[in-house]
């Protein structure tokens, strides 16, 4: 069936080259990836910037994460949430993770310059389980996948509006790189996605028991990407 013009504009996932995608993957990767338009409303982002915003403007913009991945940004996690907002961040999860999932009790917010950049990474399997979910606030972006084994040929586009959240399940968590490209590069079906400060609040489930680095009560996240 051919997709209508239309349709494909309005998608937010785009394949490159999907003639090369075996079609079984890009099915999947296409049930697993996805992002979510329009997630949380104008005041819900606000709700969510004032509780962030007073810890975050204490810390300086990092050059660079301990292994390179992630470029100009500020990070920091926490616990406990205002009412209002852990109602937000509950349905972040419950949109994301099946249901009796375990997950971290500790939300990631990540505040990415804009010329901030995330480096294609995939998450450590010692610190995370098999999703990774977030809402971007303040900026569009674009994240890239790539297939680990086939970083040219095997790419996929995420393009993700502010206030909207996006997903990273199945193949996509652990075959795939994710990156956040940087201005330049970030061009949608052929039009300028302008990049500005990103703050992204990022929720992971609990990483499978045997791979478990510390006792969960210990686990502080920490997104330690594996590869670049
Ligand atoms: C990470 C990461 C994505 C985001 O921190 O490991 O990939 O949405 N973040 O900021
Ligand atoms: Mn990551």
């Amino acid at each position: 069936m051919q997709i209508s013009r239309r349709a494909l504009q309005k998608s937010l996932i785009l394949f490159h080259n999907i003639q090369k995608w075996p079609a079984a993957l890009a099915e999947e990767m296409a049930q697993a990836c996805y992002v979510k338009k329009d997630f949380i409303t104008e005041a819900e982002e606000k709700s969510l910037l004032t509780e962030v915003e007073p810890h975050m403007k204490r810390l300086r913009y990092e050059k660079s994460h301990w292994d390179d991945a992630i470029h100009l940004y500020r990070e920091r996690e926490q616990r406990k949430w205002r009412d209002e907002n852990l109602d937000v961040i509950s349905r972040i999860r419950s949109e994301s993770f099946g249901a009796n999932t375990e997950h971290l009790t500790y939300v990631h917010i990540l505040d990415l310059h804009k010329d901030g950049v995330i480096k294609p990474h995939i998450d450590s399997i010692r610190y995370c389980g098999d999703v990774i979910t977030g809402v971007s606030l303040l900026s569009d972006a674009i994240m890239r996948l790539r297939h680990k084994d086939q970083k040219d040929e095997l790419v996929v586009d995420l393009l993700m509006p502010r206030r909207s959240l996006y997903r990273l399940g199945g193949p996509g968590r652990y075959d795939f790189t994710h990156e956040v490209l940087d201005e330049t590069e970030s061009v949608w079906q052929g039009q300028k996605v302008p990049r500005d400060r990103r703050i992204s609040i990022i929720c992971r489930d609990l990483p499978k028991l045997s791979n478990r680095a510390i006792q969960e009560e210990e686990i502080k996240l920490k997104p330690i990407p594996e590869e670049n």
